[in-house]
């Protein structure tokens, strides 16, 4: 006879990253469960809830356990939350109803991309829960920046250690200018706007080194001469998103929850068919200065 008592498992994807969490009703994590997913969110940098259908108040209130959420960044940069009951919540969709968005992101690619690393206090983490998900494309890919750095060429890594990079702040990660930025281009990538970070940052609950990135565009080694900077960011990029074995892919199912730790880890999403429907919410954790 089975007892009501469950205990979750955790099972690596087996690729440098990732891992499922199975057993385990989100609305009903115990302290224990908590504890657990903590752990195998440090060793695991992105996790997957699978196999449990919730609604939004149980999604928020098990973000909440692993710290303060911020208020959706479309709140915050034009004023409009998507989800007026949830302010913390944003909807990623390219639903349209009467020609109108009511989601953002579209149905485009999204390059790979740290969340808000143009804050001076990124985000801890972020949660994305699938609610529709198209028939075919729209895989989030993730990637371990800890490999990222412990894989880079002797030289390169010298080149930046010690380093600062300004994260642009004006634009989204499908390349267009934020809600209420428009019409304020800057060309010249020492003067855009955006939070000045090291470029080799220290994870505060591993202690591990991990590169930090934030998005190619409009990016800025502080204090090199801009042909410098462009050169040896075009070649760290290259390093950290060509090499598929630091990588794990995400196929969504509907009611997938993914947890993904802003502080080791970027993400990027394939474009899908415009057709298709794809609606998700997002909850995003705050997080304090990278040092
Ligand atoms: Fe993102």
């Amino acid at each position: 006879m089975s007892t009501t008592l469950s205990a979750l498992e955790v099972v690596p994807s087996g690729a440098a990253l990732g891992a499922d969490i199975v057993n385990l009703d989100i609305g009903a994590a115990t302290d224990a469960d908590i504890a657990a997913v903590r752990t195998a969110w440090r060793d695991h940098l992105v996790l997957r809830f699978r196999g449990h259908s919730f609604g939004d108040t149980a999604h928020l209130e098990f973000a909440k356990r692993f710290g303060p959420l911020d208020i959706s960044p479309n709140t915050r940069f034009s004023g409009q939350p998507w989800m007026p009951d949830y302010p913390e919540m944003s909807r990623i969709s390219n639903i349209k109803i009467d020609g109108e968005a009511t989601g953002s992101l579209g149905d485009g690619e999204l390059v790979w991309h740290t969340d808000m690393s143009y804050l001076d206090e990124p985000p801890t983490g972020s949660l994305l829960h699938a609610l529709e998900v198209p028939p075919s494309g729209g895989d989030t890919k993730f990637l371990s920046m800890y490999d990222a750095l412990e894989t880079l060429p002797a030289d390169l890594r010298k080149a930046i250690e010690g380093r600062q990079i300004k994260h642009d702040q004006t634009h989204n990660s499908s390349g267009t200018l934020r809600k209420g930025l428009e019409g304020v281009e800057i060309n010249d990538v020492t003067k855009i706007p955006g939070a000045v970070h090291p470029i080799i940052r220290t994870h505060p609950e591993t202690g591990r080194k991990a590169l930090y990135l934030g998005r190619r565009a409009r990016s800025y080694l502080v204090g090199l001469p801009v042909d410098e900077s462009e050169e040896l960011l075009d070649a760290l990029w290259d390093h950290a998103t060509g090499n598929p074995a630091i990588q794990w892919v995400q196929e969504w199912q509907a009611d997938d929850l993914i947890m993904w730790d802003n502080r080791c880890v970027m993400h990027c999403r394939d474009s899908f068919d415009p057709g298709g429907r794809r609606l998700m919410h997002r909850t995003v954790i705050l997080g304090d200065r990278p040092y």
